[in-house]
């Protein structure tokens, strides 16, 4: 468990433009970063308006109205639901008095703290490093304070890149975007490789916290790898990162590799989004999607729009995809069960999951193909391979050979075509 930290306390500040009908829930999920950025929400305080003041994000009314309740609240933080610009961080915190932080220092912070890889890392202070470029003279003064707080921006390393004025903060980034570049190639290179073994590739896709990590997990349990292996998987918003590939190898289900892909979130910083791309790109070669929702969220439609719309602004359209309905064990459903391309399961439990991998089955190898190949003796590696990569139904050992009788997909059909007898 996560050792609980000292917690600051916060109060959360929104401006609903226009009545917005997704205004309620995006207070809620701005206080669900705050509490994964370790900050205690105690005060809640919403304005509607038909456009953002410029100078102070709320109206100056308000103002009055959120100092009052930071006194009385004992509130250190005030965190608004959305991007402020260097002059609006600059002014609040001067007629505020307090630390100020905008949802895309809470994302940025979170992404920071959870990124494990160096690709991941490197993405992560570029992200960082493109947010703070517009607003360096502004946040000089937050960016200190928040060094000795949260941690917000910057964690680790605060006081060097305080330092840096904007001309190295543009250095940086160019290294950084040519270091990327290099881990970007390497990445595809490996992807070319897998590609060329044929294995087909499943990817999950969801939105955060929906239990993707947790199925990967229990079908690389079924798929008996060890332990050490498994990805982090924990009650924390995006506690992935990185992509991570693992090849499963289940009975009666040729192998595939499945891919667990960064959770996604409502208005994630665009610097982000580019920024994470590359982790996605495992998600554009998928052969399947599986679209993993938390059933039991009240917000679950919405998650899933979210989800959907963030896939098709990368691209990433036109895959077959399953819904895996996770989590049915908090929400009031039959499970487990399979309705047309939908799974109801709990990963938790460990119930639906055989559903799960038959569906994922199905999609794959809509057609698998069954043959006989007589393999000469001195073909062994092809024997182990075949007994790796597809469905070894019997094997025989002739004088001339050994004789499988076997399920292939078509890539491996036409290529050890001269073997079939
Ligand atoms: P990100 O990495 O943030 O994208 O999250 P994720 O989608 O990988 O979620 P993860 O697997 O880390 O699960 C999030 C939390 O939900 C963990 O505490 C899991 O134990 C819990 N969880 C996952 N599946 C189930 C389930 O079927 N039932 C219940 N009750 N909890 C579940």
């Amino acid at each position: 468990m996560e050792e609980e930290k000292m917690r600051e306390k916060a109060i959360v500040v929104g401006v609903n433009i226009n009545h917005q009908h997704d205004f309620h829930y995006s207070m809620q999920e701005l206080k669900n970063l705050a509490r994964a950025c370790h900050l205690e929400v105690v005060g809640e305080l919403t304005q509607s308006l038909s456009k953002f003041h410029k100078a102070h994000y709320i109206g100056t009314g308000k103002i009055n109205e959120a100092t009052q309740l930071i006194q009385q609240l004992d509130a250190e933080v005030v965190i608004f639901n959305d991007e402020l610009t260097g002059s609006q961080i600059r002014n609040l915190e001067k007629e505020l008095n307090s630390k100020v932080i905008d949802r895309t220092m809470l994302i940025l912070d979170i992404f920071a703290e959870r990124a494990k890889t160096n690709e991941a890392q490197a993405q992560v202070e570029m992200a960082n490093l493109q947010y703070m470029l517009p607003r360096i003279a502004g946040q000089r003064e937050s960016l200190g304070r928040q060094g000795g707080g949260v941690g917000l921006i910057n964690r680790g390393s605060g006081e060097t890149k305080l330092e840096l004025d904007r001309r190295k903060i543009e250095e940086k980034i160019t290294a950084l975007k040519k270091e990327l570049d290099g881990m970007i190639t390497k990445r595809e290179t490996l992807r070319n490789s897998r590609k060329k073994s044929g294995i087909p590739l499943v990817s999950l896709v969801g939105y955060t916290n929906a239990g993707k990590s947790t199925i990967l997990n229990a079908l690389l349990k079924k798929s008996n790898h060890s332990d050490h292996k498994q990805v982090f998987e924990k009650d924390m918003l995006f506690a992935t990162l990185d992509t991570s590939v693992r090849k499963i190898k289940l009975p009666n289900c040729q192998p595939f590799l499945l891919s667990d892909t960064v959770g996604f979130v409502d208005k994630l910083p665009h610097h982000l989004v580019k920024a994470f791309r590359s982790t996605l790109e495992e998600a554009a070669a998928a052969d399947v999607l599986i679209h993993v929702v938390d059933y039991s969220s009240s917000n679950f439609q919405k998650q899933i729009e979210v989800t959907n719309q963030t896939l098709k602004e990368m691209g990433i359209e036109n895959i077959p995809t399953i819904y895996a309905f996770n989590k049915a064990d908090l929400a009031d459903a039959e499970y487990p069960a399979v309705r047309g391309n939908r799974v109801y399961l709990s990963a938790k439990q460990n119930l639906g999951l055989n559903e799960l991998v038959e569906k994922i089955n199905q999609q794959i190898f809509k057609t698998p193909i069954h043959c006989e190949m007589l393999i000469p003796f001195d073909h062994g590696r092809l024997i182990s391979y075949l007994n790796e990569n597809a469905n070894v139904l019997s094997t025989r050992y002739e004088y001339n050979g050994t004789l499988l009788s076997l399920e292939c997909n078509s890539n491996d059909f036409e290529k050890y075509k001269q073997y079939i007898i």
